[in-house]
């Protein structure tokens, strides 16, 4: 039987470019940030090997298999390139071995790519919770909509909730501590591999004071992970899930507000020391904050369409892995299972348009290593 530990909290996305419109804005929006600290870097100094012709290293960590990759690092090519058009340039893709590299190359070496001669591009393969790359090798490391996944699945004493947000008592305990130590190990490990001076831009989604929280904090998606858990509950209800998986299960992400991403950047000695914080803040997403499908709710039918494809998008694998599986009941295959759980998560999004509203909070934090 295989533990928590064992599986990843996520295992390569479905369908990604066709549902990751919120990734892709998200990238976007740093462009003008990713070309600013690329201009800070300046020069990239000759070390250990002067004959050589020094090459700016660029790692994109969780980068995932579409369009957003090349996004994340076309502003840095753009902005080096103002300066020394010819300096060479290495771009190094990191994620997870399940991650769907053929398509991600195919895209680098395409129309819409990067590819030139004076770029090499390279993949790190497995996860940003160890270290990746080699010490002191990297000026510019990049994360975007990645980091909020935590570095295995969970499973607690959960009913009711099948994210953290709502999580209460030693659960929440639990897993705050989980998500504390995988912050700090991420954060450890970059301060490995960049080299001094270099840069580091993490961008998630994140979560801001609320009062009205069962927890005191509104976190990003929260209507969406609401909409899933009713979906879900109704099919355990109806016998279609079995419950006591259903009880069990929570989704491995943490969003962090402000403070949690801040604290042991401060209070860790040897993190306070390896980095200077230039930014640390949770905004909210510039365009449909409230709704990212807000442009389709008078159309509840591509409304629902949209959501169900952002659900697919980001869960489908944790959702089957650790739900639809293990949770099939009555000989149904787990397939079977996910189709009728769509149609109900469909069917919310058509009655109730607006209730489960995916709100969206941007995390960003950009260190510079001293
Ligand atoms: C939502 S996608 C984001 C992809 C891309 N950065 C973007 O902004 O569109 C999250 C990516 O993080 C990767 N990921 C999650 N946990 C990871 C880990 N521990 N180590 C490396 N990559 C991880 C997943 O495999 C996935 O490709």
């Amino acid at each position: 039987m295989t533990t928590p530990e064992d599986q990843r909290s996520t295992e390569g996305m479905v369908d990604y470019n066709k549902n990751s419109a919120m990734q892709q804005q998200l990238v976007n929006h740093h462009a003008g940030r990713i070309r600013d600290l690329v201009r800070r870097l300046g020069p990239v100094e000759p070390e250990l090997r002067p004959e050589l012709r020094p090459e700016l290293r660029i790692v994109d960590y969780g980068c995932g298999p579409g369009q957003s990759a090349i996004e994340a690092v076309a502003p840095a090519i753009e902005a080096y390139r103002e300066k020394y058009s010819d300096a060479p340039i290495f771009i190094c893709h990191a994620d997870q071995p399940g991650n769907d590299w053929n398509s991600l190359f195919e895209l680098t070496a395409g129309p819409s790519g990067y590819a030139a001669p004076s770029i090499r591009t390279g993949a790190a393969v497995g996860s940003f919770y160890n270290q990746m790359l080699a010490d002191s090798s990297v000026d510019l490391g990049t994360c975007f909509m990645a980091s909020h996944w935590l570095s295995h699945a969970v499973r607690y004493d959960a009913p009711g909730s099948v994210w953290f947000a709502d999580l209460q008592g030693k659960a929440r305990a639990d897993m705050a501590a989980l998500a504390r130590s995988d912050w700090n190990r991420f954060l450890e490990c970059r301060a490995r591999e960049l080299r001094s001076g270099g840069y580091l831009l993490v961008s998630c989604l994140g979560a801001v004071p609320d009062d009205s929280e069962i927890n005191g904090f509104a976190a990003s998606g929260r209507g969406v992970y609401r909409a899933v858990q009713i979906a879900a509950r109704e099919m355990a209800d109806e016998g279609w899930i079995d419950r006591t998986v259903l009880d069990q299960f929570v989704f491995g992400v943490w969003f962090m507000t402000a403070l949690e991403a801040r604290t042991p950047l401060e209070s860790d000695p040897g993190l306070a020391q390896a980095f200077d914080i230039e930014d640390i803040s949770v905004v909210p997403a510039p365009k449909n904050p409230l709704d990212i499908y807000a442009g389709f709710i008078d159309d509840p039918a591509e409304y629902a369409r949209l959501y169900v494809g952002y659900v697919r998008g980001f869960g489908h694998s944790t959702l089957n892995a650790q739900l639809f599986e293990p949770g099939a009941t009555n000989g149904r295959s787990a397939e079977t299972t996910a189709t009728e759980f769509y149609r109900r998560l469909d069917s919310l999004y058509r009655r109730f348009p607006g209730k489960y509203a995916g709100e969206i909070w941007y995390l960003t934090v950009v260190l510079r290593k001293t």
